[in-house]
Protein backbone atom coordinates (compact mmCIF):
# COMPACT_ATOMS: atom_id res chain seq x y z
CA UNK A 1 0.00 0.00 0.00
CA UNK A 2 1.56 3.69 -0.99
CA UNK A 3 0.04 6.66 0.25
CA UNK A 4 0.68 9.51 -2.39
CA UNK A 5 -0.36 13.22 -2.78
CA UNK A 6 -2.49 12.97 -6.19
CA UNK A 7 -1.69 16.33 -8.76
CA UNK A 8 -4.69 15.43 -10.65
CA UNK A 9 -5.93 13.56 -13.40
CA UNK A 10 -7.64 10.77 -11.14
CA UNK A 11 -11.29 12.44 -11.14
CA UNK A 12 -12.75 9.23 -12.54
CA UNK A 13 -11.42 6.98 -10.45
CA UNK A 14 -11.57 8.82 -7.12
CA UNK A 15 -15.45 9.93 -7.50
CA UNK A 16 -15.88 5.85 -8.23
CA UNK A 17 -14.34 4.75 -5.51
CA UNK A 18 -16.89 7.23 -3.28
CA UNK A 19 -19.43 5.88 -5.13
CA UNK A 20 -18.88 2.39 -4.22
CA UNK A 21 -17.66 2.77 -0.65
CA UNK A 22 -20.53 5.00 0.37
CA UNK A 23 -23.28 2.68 -1.95
CA UNK A 24 -21.92 -0.49 0.01
CA UNK A 25 -22.03 1.50 3.63
CA UNK A 26 -24.97 3.92 3.27
CA UNK A 27 -26.97 2.46 0.24
CA UNK A 28 -27.08 3.72 -3.33
CA UNK A 29 -28.71 6.94 -2.32
CA UNK A 30 -25.71 8.09 -0.41
CA UNK A 31 -23.49 6.82 -2.82
CA UNK A 32 -24.71 9.00 -5.49
CA UNK A 33 -24.60 12.31 -3.14
CA UNK A 34 -21.33 11.34 -2.28
CA UNK A 35 -19.88 10.97 -5.65
CA UNK A 36 -21.33 13.79 -6.77
CA UNK A 37 -19.96 15.96 -3.88
CA UNK A 38 -16.52 14.42 -4.41
CA UNK A 39 -16.94 15.16 -8.28
CA UNK A 40 -17.79 19.17 -7.90
CA UNK A 41 -15.11 19.42 -5.13
CA UNK A 42 -12.60 17.93 -7.43
CA UNK A 43 -13.72 20.12 -10.30
CA UNK A 44 -14.37 23.73 -9.18
CA UNK A 45 -12.31 24.18 -6.40
CA UNK A 46 -9.29 26.03 -6.81
CA UNK A 47 -5.98 24.13 -6.86
CA UNK A 48 -4.54 26.16 -4.07
CA UNK A 49 -7.83 25.46 -2.31
CA UNK A 50 -7.38 21.66 -2.66
CA UNK A 51 -5.66 18.64 -1.47
CA UNK A 52 -6.45 14.67 -2.27
CA UNK A 53 -4.10 11.80 -0.43
CA UNK A 54 -4.52 8.69 -2.04
CA UNK A 55 -4.15 4.95 -0.89
CA UNK A 56 -2.98 3.10 -3.71
CA UNK A 57 -2.40 -0.55 -4.47
CA UNK A 58 -1.10 -1.40 -8.08
CA UNK A 59 -1.79 1.92 -8.65
CA UNK A 60 -5.75 1.64 -8.14
CA UNK A 61 -7.00 4.18 -5.57
CA UNK A 62 -8.28 2.32 -2.49
CA UNK A 63 -8.39 5.23 -0.16
CA UNK A 64 -9.28 8.83 -0.56
CA UNK A 65 -8.97 11.91 1.93
CA UNK A 66 -10.01 15.46 -0.14
CA UNK A 67 -8.99 18.65 1.91
CA UNK A 68 -10.60 21.76 1.08
CA UNK A 69 -9.18 25.43 2.84
CA UNK A 70 -11.64 26.52 5.06
CA UNK A 71 -10.84 30.65 5.13
CA UNK A 72 -11.54 32.68 8.25
CA UNK A 73 -12.29 36.22 7.64
CA UNK A 74 -10.62 37.68 10.70
CA UNK A 75 -7.89 35.19 11.06
CA UNK A 76 -4.69 34.86 9.35
CA UNK A 77 -4.52 31.02 10.22
CA UNK A 78 -4.42 28.47 7.21
CA UNK A 79 -6.57 25.82 7.87
CA UNK A 80 -8.43 22.92 5.57
CA UNK A 81 -11.07 20.86 6.43
CA UNK A 82 -11.24 16.85 5.41
CA UNK A 83 -14.42 15.90 3.57
CA UNK A 84 -15.01 13.68 2.52
CA UNK A 85 -13.01 10.34 2.97
CA UNK A 86 -13.63 6.46 2.20
CA UNK A 87 -11.39 3.51 2.18
CA UNK A 88 -12.66 0.61 -0.56
CA UNK A 89 -14.76 -1.83 1.54
CA UNK A 90 -12.72 -4.77 0.90
CA UNK A 91 -10.00 -2.72 2.51
CA UNK A 92 -11.20 -1.49 5.66
CA UNK A 93 -10.33 -2.04 8.89
CA UNK A 94 -6.82 -2.89 8.20
CA UNK A 95 -5.26 0.31 8.82
CA UNK A 96 -5.21 2.25 5.36
CA UNK A 97 -7.52 5.12 6.67
CA UNK A 98 -5.30 5.76 9.47
CA UNK A 99 -2.68 5.26 8.29
CA UNK A 100 -3.45 8.07 4.85
CA UNK A 101 -4.47 10.53 7.73
CA UNK A 102 -1.64 10.41 9.05
CA UNK A 103 0.41 10.70 5.38
CA UNK A 104 -2.55 13.76 5.17
CA UNK A 105 -1.85 16.03 8.10
CA UNK A 106 2.02 15.33 7.89
CA UNK A 107 1.67 16.65 4.46
CA UNK A 108 -0.27 19.51 5.43
CA UNK A 109 1.50 20.38 8.95
CA UNK A 110 4.85 20.38 6.84
CA UNK A 111 3.31 22.65 4.03
CA UNK A 112 2.45 25.14 7.00
CA UNK A 113 -1.03 24.89 7.95
CA UNK A 114 -2.22 25.47 11.27
CA UNK A 115 -5.42 23.68 11.57
CA UNK A 116 -6.99 20.46 10.68
CA UNK A 117 -11.19 20.32 10.82
CA UNK A 118 -13.23 17.80 9.83
CA UNK A 119 -17.03 16.89 10.50
CA UNK A 120 -17.31 13.14 11.56
CA UNK A 121 -17.31 10.36 14.03
CA UNK A 122 -15.37 11.40 17.06
CA UNK A 123 -14.62 8.16 17.60
CA UNK A 124 -12.59 7.07 14.37
CA UNK A 125 -11.14 10.27 14.16
CA UNK A 126 -10.14 10.85 17.56
CA UNK A 127 -7.74 8.23 16.80
CA UNK A 128 -5.27 10.76 14.24
CA UNK A 129 -5.66 13.98 16.90
CA UNK A 130 -9.24 15.13 16.43
CA UNK A 131 -11.15 16.30 19.15
CA UNK A 132 -14.75 17.88 19.22
CA UNK A 133 -14.66 22.06 19.18
CA UNK A 134 -17.41 24.24 19.66
CA UNK A 135 -18.45 26.86 16.85
CA UNK A 136 -16.92 29.18 19.31
CA UNK A 137 -13.58 27.82 18.89
CA UNK A 138 -13.94 26.99 15.08
CA UNK A 139 -16.90 29.02 13.47
CA UNK A 140 -18.66 26.61 10.83
CA UNK A 141 -19.68 27.66 7.55
CA UNK A 142 -23.19 26.57 7.74
CA UNK A 143 -25.29 25.32 10.72
CA UNK A 144 -24.21 21.79 11.97
CA UNK A 145 -26.87 18.96 12.33
CA UNK A 146 -24.46 17.18 14.15
CA UNK A 147 -22.21 19.27 16.23
CA UNK A 148 -20.82 16.27 18.41
CA UNK A 149 -19.22 15.90 14.82
CA UNK A 150 -17.37 19.09 15.06
CA UNK A 151 -13.40 17.86 15.33
CA UNK A 152 -10.32 19.69 15.04
CA UNK A 153 -7.07 19.94 15.67
CA UNK A 154 -3.92 21.86 15.81
CA UNK A 155 -0.83 21.23 13.68
CA UNK A 156 1.98 22.89 14.70
CA UNK A 157 2.85 23.38 18.59
CA UNK A 158 0.67 25.74 19.81
CA UNK A 159 -2.77 24.61 21.15
CA UNK A 160 -5.90 25.63 19.06
CA UNK A 161 -7.19 28.90 20.17
CA UNK A 162 -10.37 30.16 19.14
CA UNK A 163 -10.28 31.13 15.50
CA UNK A 164 -11.94 33.97 14.05
CA UNK A 165 -14.87 33.79 11.66
CA UNK A 166 -17.19 33.87 10.12
CA UNK A 167 -15.61 31.30 7.92
CA UNK A 168 -16.27 30.47 4.48
CA UNK A 169 -15.66 26.44 2.88
CA UNK A 170 -15.21 25.52 -0.72
CA UNK A 171 -18.41 26.41 -3.17
CA UNK A 172 -19.01 23.02 -3.34
CA UNK A 173 -19.05 22.05 -0.03
CA UNK A 174 -21.51 25.11 0.69
CA UNK A 175 -24.91 22.98 0.24
CA UNK A 176 -26.88 22.30 3.60
CA UNK A 177 -27.36 19.09 3.16
CA UNK A 178 -23.77 17.62 3.93
CA UNK A 179 -23.94 19.80 6.96
C1 LIG B 1 -14.44 5.20 8.03
C2 LIG B 1 -13.35 4.62 7.12
C3 LIG B 1 -12.74 5.74 6.27
C4 LIG B 1 -12.28 4.00 8.02
O1 LIG B 1 -11.22 3.50 7.20
P1 LIG B 1 -10.50 2.13 7.60
O2 LIG B 1 -9.30 2.00 6.72
O3 LIG B 1 -11.48 1.03 7.59
O4 LIG B 1 -10.08 2.45 9.10
P2 LIG B 1 -8.80 1.93 9.88
O5 LIG B 1 -8.49 0.54 9.44
O6 LIG B 1 -7.75 2.94 9.82
O7 LIG B 1 -9.38 1.90 11.33
C5 LIG B 1 -10.26 0.90 11.63
C6 LIG B 1 -10.64 1.05 13.05
O8 LIG B 1 -11.51 2.16 13.17
C7 LIG B 1 -12.75 1.72 13.67
N1 LIG B 1 -13.76 2.47 12.97
C8 LIG B 1 -14.04 2.51 11.67
N2 LIG B 1 -15.07 3.36 11.45
C9 LIG B 1 -15.42 3.82 12.67
C10 LIG B 1 -16.39 4.71 13.12
N3 LIG B 1 -17.24 5.31 12.29
N4 LIG B 1 -16.45 4.97 14.45
C11 LIG B 1 -15.60 4.40 15.30
N5 LIG B 1 -14.65 3.53 14.93
C12 LIG B 1 -14.57 3.27 13.64
C13 LIG B 1 -12.85 0.27 13.37
O9 LIG B 1 -13.66 -0.36 14.32
C14 LIG B 1 -11.42 -0.17 13.51
O10 LIG B 1 -11.11 -0.39 14.85
P3 LIG B 1 -10.20 -1.61 15.30
O11 LIG B 1 -8.90 -1.42 14.57
O12 LIG B 1 -10.06 -1.42 16.78
O13 LIG B 1 -10.95 -2.81 14.87
C15 LIG B 1 -13.90 3.51 6.20
O14 LIG B 1 -14.45 2.50 7.02
C16 LIG B 1 -14.96 3.97 5.22
O15 LIG B 1 -14.63 4.42 4.13
N6 LIG B 1 -16.24 3.85 5.59
C17 LIG B 1 -17.36 4.18 4.71
C18 LIG B 1 -17.40 5.64 4.36
C19 LIG B 1 -17.31 6.55 5.57
O16 LIG B 1 -18.01 6.34 6.56
N7 LIG B 1 -16.43 7.56 5.48
C20 LIG B 1 -16.18 8.48 6.57
C21 LIG B 1 -17.16 9.59 6.60
S1 LIG B 1 -16.83 10.86 5.39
Amino acid sequence: MKFVTCSGGRNKDIAALFRDTFTDSEGAEEGHVIHDLACALLETTPPDDLRVYLAEEEGAPCGCAIFTRLRFAGDPRSAFILSPMAVATAHQRKGVGQNLLIHALEDLRNEGVSVAVTYGDPNYYRRVGFRPVTIETVPAPLPLSMPEGWIAQSLTEDPLTPLNGPSVCAPALTRPDVW
